[in-house]
């Protein structure tokens, strides 16, 4: 049975931690779903781990799509959410809701992602009515880089810490169903945590917050470029790949594969 919006209220009223995990095919999608993740974030973050460009700002929609095809697929269980790429709905509402609609209609998802504060409220308000359940993400939103200056930790003035806390009400009144706090110090998450009826789900934001997501490529040692702090990695599959290819090499290089049993 599929993870619904109502099985994540749940997990907060009880005091059940949510997991999330990004995937972007159906392979991974296939095994995050299998541990029994609760829910697969199709993220923008494929922009970097899987089309190895700079920053998460030149993935396309419909290239949002056909990874996300790929994931509900594959999927049984975990909620499968699309993550809204950039400018597919900082332009208006309209722009919103058709391109938010497409992820439930052409690519199986039961939701989206977005970021940003009070300026997207009117959207989120909007795509809820859309039917169309949204969760939002505020603190470090990797789509702002340029105005952050880089990715950096947020909310660590008063004041700053003030307009998190607002925002995340303003988010939870305009219909959001959960929310993502990136790169924020534990205490802010905690406090906004406890304020909300909605759960929060922490990405570096400690360990007060309903649940926690990270991505897969980071969780199992797929990514080199750069580690975020807040970052656990719990395997080496790049190691543990290059070193069964450098034996399939060598093997093919001295005549011992293919041997009897992979013979016709
Ligand atoms: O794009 C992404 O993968 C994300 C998560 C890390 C929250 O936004």
């Amino acid at each position: 049975m599929k993870t619904t919006i109502q099985d994540f209220l749940k997990k907060k009223k009880e005091k059940q931690k949510i997991v999330m995990l990004t995937a972007y095919d159906f392979p991974f999608a296939q095994i995050v779903d299998e541990a029994g993740i609760d829910a697969i974030l199709v993220g923008d973050s494929l922009s970097m781990v899987v089309q190895g460009l700079e920053n998460t700002l030149p993935v396309t929609m419909d290239e949002m799509i056909y990874h996300t095809k790929m994931v509900s697929r594959a999927t049984k269980n975990a909620m499968v959410l699309g993550d809204m790429p950039y400018m597919s709905y900082q332009a208006g509402i309209e722009d919103a809701i058709r391109n938010g609609g497409r992820f439930l209609k052409e690519a199986g998802a039961q939701g989206i992602k977005l970021e940003g504060g009070r300026e997207v409220a009117e959207k989120v308000r909007a795509l809820t009515i859309s039917e169309i359940p949204v969760m939002a993400h505020i603190g470090l939103t990797p789509q702002a880089l340029h105005r952050m200056g880089g990715y950096k930790v947020q909310g660590k003035t008063e004041e700053a810490a003030k307009r998190l806390m607002e925002d995340a009400k303003i988010l939870e009144e305009a219909g959001a169903f959960s929310l993502i706090l990136e790169a924020i110090p534990a205490e802010l998450a905690r406090q906004i945590t406890e304020d909300l009826t909605i759960p929060t789900i922490g990405i570096g934001a400690g360990p007060h917050c309903d649940g926690q997501v990270l991505v897969i490529h980071d969780v199992i040692g797929l990514f080199e470029r750069f580690t975020p702090k807040f970052v656990k990695k719990y395997a080496n599959l790049k190691e543990e790949a290059v070193k069964a290819i450098k034996q399939y090499k060598e093997e093919v290089e001295k005549g011992v594969f293919p041997g009897k049993e992979h013979s016709f």
